[in-house]
């Protein structure tokens, strides 16, 4: 275990206590709330990956290693699955109230989706043709997004 699963721990608490707080609960709030589920489940990686990397037993590394590889078929469809579900919660946010660029929920919001856009081009460019560069835009872009999710929630 590592930081990064405390930090992913909060960040499912704080989606929880978004969620709770919404008043006129409507479709978009629970699409938006499957949107979260569905980036915390492909950002764990992350924090497998991070463990995979720090830890120093050889047994906790194997371990976390074959989770990883039996979870890995599903990442892309996973990620590709966030792309249209947080983009069909913007569209029933801009249904209800068109693009209201001055509130900073829908502006923090429009970078997240677009960044979560970025995320999965990277994900299937370095599937296809790999390299160093794609690997980190695909890590820093997601890192990025995660944390901007966070403040889209609390806002
Ligand atoms: C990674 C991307 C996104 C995720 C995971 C996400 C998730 C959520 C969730 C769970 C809520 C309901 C909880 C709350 O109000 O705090 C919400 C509300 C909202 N989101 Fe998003 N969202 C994302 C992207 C977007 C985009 C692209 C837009 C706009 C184009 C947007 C605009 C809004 C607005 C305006 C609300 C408030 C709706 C209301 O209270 O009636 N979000 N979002
Ligand atoms: C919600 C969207 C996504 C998030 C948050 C996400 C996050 C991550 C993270 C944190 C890693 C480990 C990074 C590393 O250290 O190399 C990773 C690896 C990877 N991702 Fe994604 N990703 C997403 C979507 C996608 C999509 C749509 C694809 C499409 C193919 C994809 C393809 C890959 C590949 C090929 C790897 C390397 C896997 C490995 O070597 O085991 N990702 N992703």
């Amino acid at each position: 275990m590592n930081r990064w699963f405390m930090i992913n721990g909060i960040a499912i608490l704080v989606s929880v206590w978004a969620l709770f707080t919404v008043n006129d609960l409507g479709l978009r709030h629970a699409v938006g709330g499957l949107g979260v589920a569905l980036i915390l489940f492909n950002w764990t990686r992350h924090a497998v990956f991070t463990t995979i990397r720090e830890n120093k037993s050889r047994e906790v590394k194997i371990r976390f290693a074959q989770l990883s590889k039996k979870v890995l078929p599903f990442h892309r469809w996973i990620g590709t699955s966030a792309v249209v579900v947080v983009w069909l919660h913007a569209w029933l946010v801009i249904d209800r109230y068109g693009f209201y660029w001055a509130h900073p929920k829908f502006l923090v919001g429009f970078i997240t989706g677009s960044l979560l856009l970025g995320v999965a081009t990277f994900g299937w460019l370095r599937l296809y043709w790999p390299s160093g560069k794609k690997r980190m835009l695909h890590l820093y872009l997601a890192m990025t997004m995660f944390c901007l999710m966070i403040v889209h929630l609390i806002l």
